[in-house]
């Protein structure tokens, strides 16, 4: 783990930093690397030049952890209105919500609620899917039990994010594929203790190869969510030799990274969608974008210093 990358993923949950950033031109500047923008209209755009290019888009409305019913409401009002405009624009797209953002810290009950209209109205337009994203491991049971009441209940637009670095994702796979349900299969972006979580970078790519080749074999369509080289070379080589047709899954990558790779992907005609996170809320996903790779925030320092 690189040293910058834990202090970078506690910074992303300081209020004082989150204030400080989010009104700051540099910013701002950084966010516009890996956000859309700030409006429903900019994601729209972005959505719609990357569908001419032939890539797919996952579209997340920015927020999380609302702290009261009135902002559990307006959360999920933001969605509809987003599920409208992809209807009424025919885009390629489909959304990605945050539990958290719906409610879930506030009341179950309510959240639930709020999840269920915006699975009612993306059923509505031709079955949208509806991808509920995975926060930290605080959040990991209480999202899979959401989502397989949900799917108990018979929502099937609806799919579930698993992390490769935490130690139960193994079994969490095989129940998805035992039920058919469409995961995305990431390495995992929160701060977590060893007691739930691979810390070396080598267990959580070799937990999540194990985790993709038995999604690629046998899960429904699952969304191979990575930029990491090695991994996707070794997923091209897995498909190949499976005689996996890429109409069986998807690769995915976030807004504004590996943009060279995704359109490699779609020329080789693979199927490729990409994230595109948009809202005023930028401040917590910039920041797990920069832990990431910090070297990026030393890239956009140096370009916000040149202009
Ligand atoms: P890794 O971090 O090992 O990086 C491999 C290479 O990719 C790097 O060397 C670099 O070249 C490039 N790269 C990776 N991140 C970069 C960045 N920010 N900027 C520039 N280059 C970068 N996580 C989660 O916990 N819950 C979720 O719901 C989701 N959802 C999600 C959707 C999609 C479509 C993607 C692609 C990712 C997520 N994630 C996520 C984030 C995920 O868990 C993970 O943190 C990032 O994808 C980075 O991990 P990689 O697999 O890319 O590998």
């Amino acid at each position: 783990m690189s040293v910058l990358k834990e202090p970078i993923l506690k910074l992303s949950r300081s209020n004082g930093m989150r204030s400080f950033v989010s009104r700051n031109r540099l910013g701002r500047t950084m966010a516009r690397r890996f956000v859309a923008g700030e409006t429903l209209d900019d994601a729209i755009v972005a959505t719609q030049e990357l569908n001419k290019s032939g890539i797919k888009v996952s579209l997340d409305h920015l927020g999380e952890n609302t702290s009261n019913p009135a902002e559990a409401e307006h959360a999920t009002q933001q969605y509809l209105s987003l599920l409208d405009r992809i209807a009424q624009e025919k885009l390629d797209a489909n959304i990605s919500i945050k539990l958290t953002a719906m409610g879930l810290d506030i009341d179950p009950k309510l959240c639930r609620e709020n999840v269920c209209k915006v699975l009612e109205r993306a059923k509505s337009y031709r079955d949208t899917f509806v991808r509920l994203d995975m926060e930290g491991s605080d959040y990991t049971q209480r999202t899979l039990e959401m989502f397989q009441s949900l799917w108990d209940e018979g929502f099937r637009n609806i799919g579930v994010v698993l992390q490769s670095y935490l130690y139960r994702t193994w079994d969490d796979v095989e129940k998805m594929i035992g039920q058919e349900t469409r995961v995305r299969l990431c390495k995992g972006a929160y701060l977590e203790p060893d007691t739930v979580a691979f810390a070396d970078k080598e267990k959580v790519d070799a937990s999540y190869i194990k985790c993709m080749e038995a999604l690629l074999d046998n899960g429904n369509y699952p969304g191979i969510a990575t930029h990491d080289q090695q991994i996707i070379d070794h997923a091209l080589k897995f498909v190949a030799d499976h005689n996996i047709t890429p109409e069986r899954f998807e690769f995915q990558m976030l807004y504004g990274v590996r943009r060279d790779l995704q359109r490699k992907l779609v020329e080789q005609g693979f199927n490729v969608r990409a994230y595109v996170p948009y809202g005023a809320e930028w401040y917590p996903y910039l920041m797990r974008r920069m832990a990431e790779r910090p070297a990026n925030l030393i890239f956009i320092m140096s370009q916000f210093w040149k202009g």
